[in-house]
């Protein structure tokens, strides 16, 4: 007799395991299956995100920018190194470390929580009396059977065409998170989320880092004067990003890589690299999931099709974070994931999806929630605009880090405020004021009512918010 859950979750990544421990806390019995295998071949739980995203591009951003410091900027602070040097291999080892911590701690939750793990594919048998069965093939194969399937089956990266990663020469983000010497040269086609963040690990490392974009503008989708204000901060550094190209044909040889494409000019060129990074988007992932057995229907991008609480074409199946439509976001995931249990459990989940932040962890960082001065205008809203910059920030300057601004864009008639714009220290961070204020739908008065500690980098955010009033105290 197959073994019989209110919920199965299929997939671990931070949809599927927040789902699985949400669902639990709510009373449901929960199995949650993951194939993710580790280097000794045992569960890793966490996904993409754990294993081969956010987490492990967080480790090494945060290593390389040591290094950056101890090269370029301690001796502003007085501070001497002498002899300063990088080992990368013990670099990509603490990485390792920190993705085992976080696996780990996953399997713990899941015990606290009585989460009952099954490590291997999970895929559709049929539909049954009791709702579905799934087969689970790992070390060994058993089905069990879910009244409520969530599948959170994540993506993968996308591959040019005609050249599928090796995963030495040719990479995706996995394998660009596991080189372990610094190459001379390394080449990254597509200058988005991941060529820009793993593009400054290597380049603040002493590679010489050229990423081909074949959009004209930098980061399309982030408000233009805060692109604008990274490209240049980018440029400075040294990071070599080549606009508008059209990349040809790809070579590899025993000496790396050779790309040929044309410039936005249209001169034919070629990029001679050791290795090369593919971060050109991700695609769903629904491989093995044999949903023709059940007809779960998929859109043409192979994405689960899913309304908005994320209820597939099948009574009882549910899908969440990357394999459905919106932003492939780890938080967005999460919140989908918390959504679906409570709904399951009859309460009613919601995702907002209007006031999910988005960050990029470069130096400088950039983080923005709601719309873009571009976006305001393509709607026809009428709205007033507040910016501050860090160079006029007294804990930016204390702490030698002085690029950037915030930007606020606040409704013309009632001050709603539509969108937080920020590039600079610990906009990370300093996102989430913004983010709640928009949930609270507060105004940019609201913000520069509000007391903020001094000297602190929010200060700016109080700033922005004044400068919306044209009424600066600072600048
Ligand atoms: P995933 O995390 O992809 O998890 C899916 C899981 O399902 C995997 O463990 C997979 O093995 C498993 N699975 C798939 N099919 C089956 C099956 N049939 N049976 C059993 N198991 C299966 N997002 C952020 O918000 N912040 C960041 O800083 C960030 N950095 C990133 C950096 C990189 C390099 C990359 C690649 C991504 C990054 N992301 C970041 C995106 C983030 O990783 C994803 O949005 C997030 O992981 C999606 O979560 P998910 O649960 O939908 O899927
Ligand atoms: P992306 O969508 O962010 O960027 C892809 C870039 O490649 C775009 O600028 C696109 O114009 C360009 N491109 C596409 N095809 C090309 C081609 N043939 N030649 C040249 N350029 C081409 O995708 P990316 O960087 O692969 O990341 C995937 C997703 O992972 C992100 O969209 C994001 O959702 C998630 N992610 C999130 C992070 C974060 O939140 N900090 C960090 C890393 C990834």
């Amino acid at each position: 007799m197959s073994k019989q859950f209110d919920v199965i979750v299929i997939g671990g990544g931070p949809g599927g395991y927040i789902a699985a421990i949400r669902a639990a806390q709510l009373g449901q019995n929960v199995a949650c299956v993951d194939e993710w295998k580790n280097s000794q071949g045992g569960p890793a739980l966490g996904g993409t995100c754990t294993n081969v995203g956010c987490i492990p591009s967080k480790a090494l951003l945060q290593s390389s920018e040591h290094y950056e410091q101890a090269s370029h900027h301690f001796a502003d602070h007085g501070i001497t190194v002498k002899g300063l040097s990088i080992d990368v291999a013990k670099m990509v080892a603490r990485k390792d470390t920190v993705v085992k911590q976080n696996n780990d701690g996953i399997q713990y939750l899941f015990k606290k929580n009585k989460v009952s793990f099954f490590h291997g594919r999970g895929s559709f048998v049929k539909a049954s009396a009791d709702g579905y069965e799934i087969k689970v093939a790992g070390a060994t194969e058993e089905t069990i059977v879910g009244r409520h399937i969530i599948v959170a089956t994540g993506s993968n990266a996308r591959a040019l065409p005609g050249t599928p990663f090796d995963e030495e020469l040719i990479l995706s983000n996995d394998g660009a998170l596991r080189i372990n010497a610094a190459p001379k040269k390394l080449g990254l086609i597509g200058a988005g989320v991941i060529g820009l963040e793993m593009g400054s690990v290597w380049r603040r490392l002493g590679t010489d880092v050229t990423i081909l974009e074949g959009l004209p503008t930098l980061l399309g989708v982030v408000d233009e004067q805060i692109a604008k204000e990274a490209k240049k901060a980018f440029d400075k550094q040294g990071l070599k990003i080549e606009l508008g190209v059209n990349v040809g044909e790809i070579k590899t040889s025993k000496k790396g890589v050779t790309v040929t494409y044309t410039s936005a000019k249209g001169e034919a060129k070629t990029l001679e690299v050791d290795k090369l990074i593919v971060s050109i988007g991700r695609s769903p992932n629904t491989t093995g999931l044999n949903v023709e057995a059940v007809g779960l229907k998929l859109d043409e991008r192979g994405a689960i099709v899913v309304d908005a609480d994320c209820k597939t074409n099948l009574p009882g199946v549910w899908a969440v974070g990357d394999v459905v439509r919106g932003p492939m976001l780890a938080h967005k995931a999460e919140e989908e994931g918390v959504a679906v249990a409570e709904r399951i459990a009859g309460q009613h989940g919601h995702v907002n999806f209007q006031t999910i932040p988005w960050v990029i962890y470069t130096s400088p960082e950039i983080a923005w929630v709601g719309r873009t001065e571009q976006q305001l205008k393509a709607d026809g809203v009428a709205y007033k605009a507040g910016t501050f910059p860090f160079l006029a920030n007294g804990r930016a300057r204390a702490l030698g880090d002085t690029t950037g601004m915030v930007k606020m864009l606040a409704d013309a008639k009632t001050d709603e405020i539509l969108g937080v714009h920020i590039v600079g220290p610990m906009a990370s961070e300093l996102i989430a004021e913004c983010v709640m204020a928009m949930e609270f739908r507060a105004s940019s008065e609201d913000i520069a009512r509000i007391c903020h500690a001094h000297p602190s980098l929010s200060e700016s955010t109080k700033e922005a918010a004044l400068a919306v009033d044209k009424r600066t105290l600072n600048f």
